[in-house]
């Protein structure tokens, strides 16, 4: 099945229904998988057959994107905003010359925004290109409205598009295109991870890099025990005062909490194909804030 998507420079996307893409391949930690029964998934802490889980996050996020930014904000007391700048600081976006590059599941164009004015402040580069991909339709709107108020509005730096990161078109994702693939806060709610980390290595040029900031585990007990009492309390709390939607919160908290351990993930990325550090904070990951964030790095040889 060929998904629909659709590139966006002076339009605002048609919000419609995200294509559905119901795949068997790899699921991120099936807990069950016989021949008669559909196979599952985690849906936060709930157990959802795998085919329902894409059109369940995209409620989540028909539902926060025009509250995302104000409750990212709050929930995180601003502190996102300091880990996507230790991810572009890590990556130093134009330090070699213009890239293209690919921010996935980057519907807020907060990761595309801080590579273009990283490339343009630190070295001048005006060539840097982002195309900045979303399955939710809502979410594309709230970055592109950004984007309007920005110096790379109807440029070519920046575009839009709406496609599944599982299953990125190669008509329009061709192989071995992009040097340098983002994914914030993005990978833990798709169904598949191998299958997004698949398409990522498919994408990238040899030499390419993988980048992937995330929620990730924490290691302190003393700090995990001060962490999970306050996500599992304030955001829902805040859900429900700054957006009127407790659910979608609490579906983003758990869903951290399924996500794999740093050592899991950088295996799965390998298995895809990259080629990482040591399994150690510092080597195949970056620890942020003991591990609440954490940033992975990998390169397509
Ligand atoms: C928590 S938001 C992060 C947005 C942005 N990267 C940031 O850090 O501000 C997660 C995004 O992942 C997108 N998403 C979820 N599943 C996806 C999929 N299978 N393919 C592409 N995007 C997806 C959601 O629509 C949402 O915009």
């Amino acid at each position: 099945m060929q998904p629909a998507t659709r590139c966006l420079r002076v339009a605002l996307p048609r919000v419609h229904r995200a294509p559905r893409l119901v795949r068997s391949l790899g699921t991120q930690a099936p807990e069950t998988s016989g021949n008669s029964s559909p196979r599952t998934t985690s849906f936060g802490f709930k157990i959802v057959p795998e085919d329902e889980k894409e059109s369940l996050v995209k409620n989540v996020f028909d539902s926060v994107a025009s509250s995302y930014d104000l409750m990212n904000d709050a929930s995180s007391l601003g502190v996102h905003r300091l880990w996507k700048d230790s991810l572009i600081s890590t990556l130093r976006p134009g330090r070699k010359g213009p890239l293209r590059c690919i921010d996935v599941a980057g519907g807020t164009g907060d990761i595309a925004l801080r590579i273009l004015d990283h490339a343009r402040e630190k070295y001048a580069d005006r060539e840097t290109t982002v195309e900045v991909v979303d399955i939710n339709g809502q979410m594309l709107k709230e970055g592109f409205r950004r984007f309007k108020k920005t110096m790379y509005h109807n440029t070519p730096q920046i575009s839009f598009h709406e496609a599944n990161a599982q299953e990125l078109p190669p008509s329009q994702f061709a192989d071995n295109t992009y040097d340098l693939y983002t994914i914030a806060f993005g990978i833990r709610n798709c169904t598949s991870i191998p299958d997004v980390l698949k398409e990522a290595h498919r994408v990238l040029k040899p030499g390419g890099t993988f980048a992937c900031l995330e929620f990730s585990r924490v290691n302190n007990p003393l700090l995990s025990l001060a962490y999970d009492q306050y996500s599992f309390t304030m955001i829902p709390l805040l859900g429900t005062i700054l957006a009127g939607d407790r659910a979608s919160y609490q579906y983003l908290v758990e869903s951290i909490r399924k996500f794999p351990p740093q050592p899991e993930f950088a295996s799965m990325i390998r298995d895809a194909g990259f080629t990482t550090g040591k399994d150690v904070d510092g080597g195949a990951w970056t620890d942020l804030w003991g591990g609440i964030a954490c940033i992975h790095k990998a390169v397509k040889i």
